[in-house]
């Protein structure tokens, strides 16, 4: 049983935890994973952007790095991501848990079945976060004392940009809470792969519109940053394979 974190921006590393970095070829590319050792050697590490923040949003190789974490025996995904709020309900600086996602990406290499030789596959999404993942999240949040704000749908744009007004307005109409450029099409790669997949948004700026300006909100953000991944970690030390669940291929 071997598990992951997905970092985003901001998270390059896990404190205090000794690692391996490794570099991963797969048909798709090459990723590159932080392996965890001793205690810490089921965690498999994979920052999304690379080591100094190097790849934008539209340029992540999403499916070098699913395939990266199955083929290392992956089976259970905590990612991260920030996020501009967009509902009142997702405060700047307070953990939000991921339910459901709004797919406005385009020209990203999004799926594993478009060769012929995979054959079709259709993986289901009416749970695209893992219920399990993301109530031991609440739970456990409660448990340490960290505020998060459960429910929120993702809106995933293609970025590097960020919005304008009116785009966030109809985002807003639509009923997105967050809005950040990589959950799509991480979330539902790893679905098709099998595995499955919680993920919590830190919130650095009120989305445009909201603000005058995009404002990128620092504050507290390395202390919240050092809880979100303590959390994650024991959210996949507390739960079981047999307990989490997977989107289903039809
Ligand atoms: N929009 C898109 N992505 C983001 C934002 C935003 O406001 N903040 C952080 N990532």
């Amino acid at each position: 049983m071997t598990v992951a974190i997905i970092g985003g921006t901001g998270i390059y590393n896990l404190p205090g935890i000794e690692v391996e970095e490794k570099h991963i070829r797969n048909i798709y590319g090459e990723a590159m994973v932080y392996l965890g050792k001793g205690e810490y050697k089921d965690v498999v590490f994979l920052t999304r952007h690379g080591v100094k923040h190097t790849t934008p949003p539209h340029k992540v190789n999403y499916r070098a790095n699913i395939r990266a974490l199955k083929d290392l025996g992956v089976s259970r995904i905590m990612a991260t991501y920030a996020v501009g709020a967009i509902s009142r309900g997702y405060p700047v600086l307070e953990l939000a848990v991921l339910r459901d996602f709004l797919d406005f990406t385009s020209g990203r290499a999004f799926s594993f079945f478009d060769e012929i030789e995979r054959g079709i596959g259709h993986v289901e999404m009416s749970k695209p976060f893992c219920p399990t993942l993301s109530a031991k999240t609440i739970e456990l949040a409660l448990r340490h004392g960290i505020n998060v704000h459960d429910g929120a749908t993702y809106v995933a744009t293609n970025g590097p940009r960020f919005e304008s007004p009116a785009e966030i307005k109809m985002y807003q109409m639509l009923g997105g809470d967050v809005v950040g450029m990589t959950a799509c099409p991480e979330v539902y790669l790893a679905g098709e792969l099998g595995m499955s997949f919680g993920a919590v948004a830190l919130p650095i700026n009120l989305a445009a519109g909201l603000e005058e300006n995009i404002t990128i909100h620092e504050g507290n953000i390395d202390e919240v940053r050092a809880k979100m991944i303590a959390l994650m970690l024991d959210v996949l030390k507390e739960t079981t394979d047999e307990e989490c669940q997977v989107p289903i291929l039809l």
